[in-house]
């Protein structure tokens, strides 16, 4: 792999051991998967924050890192294992928290933004059109490179670490305009709404597994659905890039120097997508936690939210999860208070997966995100209910959990 005079100097150890160590796994990776030279990043996303996914290994890692890294680019940090704030109120365990707070400070004396949210698109770290980056969380890879066009492979937390210090990354994958071609047409029948979006990106990201998948809509999504849509493919299958007609910015390359008619194409309607929903959910039971925003929820979510809870009284907990700035400005605007007279709770800087809810007491979580539903049995041992919102506040007999003040 051909290495500038600056990168052969900072592998050789002369800008420190946290940048040849950072190097040595850059030109690692580069080999790995033929790269012929590394790319300067704009930015880089950064996961394995959570103590309950790293554990004592990933503390230990980073606070030596942190003895002397420093990240060359912008970089933010994935959702944590408990809302830095409210830890205590939402009665997750001080052992854990100290572990967690340790975390986030090395972190941040390495120079990266500790707003630990999966979104560092809503909260200022926003990528241009054809940016290289170097990310790691699987929803916002997918939405870096399908919604805002930029360039990001699927980086694990090591890997986007290294690519910050050293301001760099291989080029290889998603980097290049040969790999961002469409592998599969899937047209939908009908309309969307709500959580058929992600139960459609659950489906196609089994088909599809690690391809780029080309969609054909009858209407078209909000970022917010784009949002959901994207973290369920990544989660199912291994998708970090998708187009949709007439929507996302490269839907036009998609086939450039391909015989679309000789693509597969897929169908789906109304009834698979349905299905896809059902066959998410553990359980029939009431959840007693409704936990919403995954990916963590942006300020046209909790609104929707706020209104659809207002002058009403839940009889299940809810979490809305998303960002610190995302809730400061749902504050300002009176909707945390409607959520808050309601019963339920902005929870920031983590989620429903990454945080060890399940030694809160909790048994059945309800959410309205396919990624959230794939993982809360296996991450927390948990049952789970996928459905909308509006849904998972009315129990199986229709009886209304939500009861007016
Ligand atoms: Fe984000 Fe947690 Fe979902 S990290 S994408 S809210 S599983």
């Amino acid at each position: 792999m051909y290495l500038t005079r600056e990168e052969e100097e900072m592998y050789a150890g002369e800008y420190g051991p946290a940048v040849e160590k950072s190097m040595e796994i850059l030109v690692a990776l580069g080999e790995i998967y033929d790269a012929e030279r590394l790319v300067s990043i704009e930015s880089a996303q950064i996961s394995g924050v959570s103590y309950k996914t790293i554990g004592e290994a990933g503390l230990e890692f980073l606070e030596e890192m942190a003895q002397d890294a420093r990240v060359r680019v912008p970089s933010t940090l994935n959702p944590a294992g408990v809302d830095l704030k409210i830890w205590r109120e939402l009665g997750f365990s001080e052992e854990f928290a100290e572990k967690q707070l340790r975390i986030v400070a090395a972190y941040q004396k390495m120079g990266i933004t500790t707003t630990c949210t999966c979104t560092p698109y809503l909260v200022g770290n926003l990528p241009t059109v054809g940016s290289h980056l170097a990310w790691s969380e699987s929803s916002a890879v997918a939405y870096a490179n399908s919604v805002l066009g930029a360039r990001t492979n699927r980086e694990g937390g090591p890997g986007a670490l290294s690519a910050a210090i050293c301001g760099r990354t291989a080029e290889y994958g998603y980097h290049l305009d040969e790999e961002r071609k469409a592998d599969l047409i899937v047209e939908v029948k009908n309309p969307l709404s709500g959580s058929d979006y992600g139960a459609l990106g659950y489906l196609v990201g089994q088909k599809v597994g690690g391809g780029v998948p080309y969609f054909q809509f009858q209407n078209t999504p909000s970022t917010d659905q784009l949002k959901c849509l994207g973290a369920a493919l990544a989660s199912s299958g291994a998708v970090a890039l998708y187009h949709v007609e007439e929507v996302t910015p490269e839907w036009k390359d998609a086939f450039k120097g391909l015989e679309e008619e000789k693509l597969e194409k897929i169908s789906l309607d109304k009834a698979s997508i349905d299905e896809a929903r059902s066959s998410l959910s553990t359980t029939d039971r009431k959840p007693d936690l409704i936990c919403v925003g995954c990916p963590h929820a942006s300020l046209e979510e909790i609104k929707t939210i706020s209104e659809k809870v207002s002058g009403s009284k839940l009889k299940s907990q809810l979490w809305v999860c998303t960002s610190t700035p995302v809730k400061a400005a749902a504050d300002q605007r009176g909707y945390t208070r409607i959520i808050e007279k309601a019963g339920g709770k902005l929870v920031c800087d983590t989620c429903m997966v990454v945080s060890p809810i399940e030694d809160l007491g909790f048994k059945v979580i309800g959410v309205d995100s396919a990624k959230a539903a794939n993982y809360v049995p296996t991450m927390c041992g948990l049952d789970v209910v996928f459905d909308d919102l509006e849904n998972l506040m009315v129990d199986k007999r229709k009886k209304l959990i939500l009861r007016e003040i």
